[in-house]
């Protein structure tokens, strides 16, 4: 039997730190709004080991790939003895604060148990999910939404009213920032290592009453404060953005990728061909409708 899955990504709308924890990772509180760009997923039972094959060659397909170690934790939690054949189409840029990699393993747990008839609850799924990585839970459901702790507690928004009819444009500058990096290098910027409390439940209240203007929402990424010392060219990309008519330009995640939103269409169209004459054609861009 074979299953088909959209995988998609993430931007970070929010994301502030709170503080390192005695365990090394760190406190935080995020809101999450989910990007209909996606990867495609192929799931066949067959044999019992599980084979990964991907589009992208330099991409690992062995136990190092998020995707493999979520159906290895999903043949162990069921006692299941099968093995599964996987083929991933890759769309979405790797380590570019997209959650692209965490979509993946979340899609392939959500498919394995609809293959083989729901052996997980969602909060088996999500203990297993939140296991492999922090912003893995978020991907079994498909709500804005926030999220606490590591960024495993995961809270979904019913609407976030402000941003409908509103356009994003991604951008990836075409090099990768790790994860592990962005958070260590923290430690050089007290002020956005430790961050105050409450800013992300602020945001999601303005997002869904509607009635602050979009420029003037609390957006703000603490992991900004390291990738932008790093890479000068990332406050560049966001005031080119801005220039072309983004209301708000901000990194998602742990960067690279640099995101605007625009009020209509006609702005962002055109705003995606400025970045590319300005920055060239090896620039990845991507627009969807919010
Ligand atoms: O959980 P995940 O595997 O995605 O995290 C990757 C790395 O990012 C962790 O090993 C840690 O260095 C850092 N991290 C952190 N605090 C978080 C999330 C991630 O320090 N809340």
């Amino acid at each position: 039997m074979t299953v088909t899955r959209k995988s998609g990504c993430k931007i970070n709308l929010i994301l502030n730190i709170l503080g390192k924890r005695a365990d090394g990772f760190h406190e935080l509180e995020t809101l999450m709004l989910p990007v209909p760009i996606h990867d495609l997923l192929t799931f066949s039972t067959t044999g019992n080991s599980i084979e990964l094959t991907c589009n992208k060659p330099d991409l690992p397909t062995g136990a190092d790939n998020l995707i493999w170690s979520a159906a290895n934790a999903f043949f162990k939690n069921t006692n299941i003895e099968s093995g599964v054949s996987i083929h991933l189409e890759k769309n979405i840029p790797t380590a570019a604060g997209l959650g692209g990699g965490s979509g993946n393993a979340a899609n392939t747990l959500l498919a394995l148990n609809e293959l083989f008839d729901s052996p997980l609850s969602f909060s088996q799924m999500s203990g297993i999910c939140s296991k492999l990585g922090s912003d893995i839970p978020f991907f079994l459901q498909d709500k804005p939404a926030l999220a606490f702790g590591r960024g495993e507690t995961i809270e979904p928004l019913e609407t976030a009213t402000l941003l409908s009819g509103k356009w994003l444009l991604l951008v990836n500058p075409g090099f990768g920032i790790s994860t592990p990096w962005a958070y260590q290098n923290l430690a050089r910027f007290p002020d956005h290592l430790n961050g105050q409390p409450e800013r992300a439940r602020r945001l999601a209240n303005q997002l869904e009453s509607a009635r602050t203007p979009l420029a003037e929402l609390d957006l703000y990424n603490s992991l900004e404060a390291p990738a932008l010392d790093k890479y000068p060219i990332l406050s560049i990309l966001q005031e080119s953005l801005l220039r072309h008519h983004a209301v708000v330009a901000m990194m998602s995640g742990s960067g690279a990728t640099t995101f605007g939103i625009f009020n209509n269409e006609a702005h962002v169209a055109s705003a995606k061909e400025a970045i590319h004459s300005e920055f060239g054609d090896s620039f990845w861009t991507a627009v969807s409708a919010l």
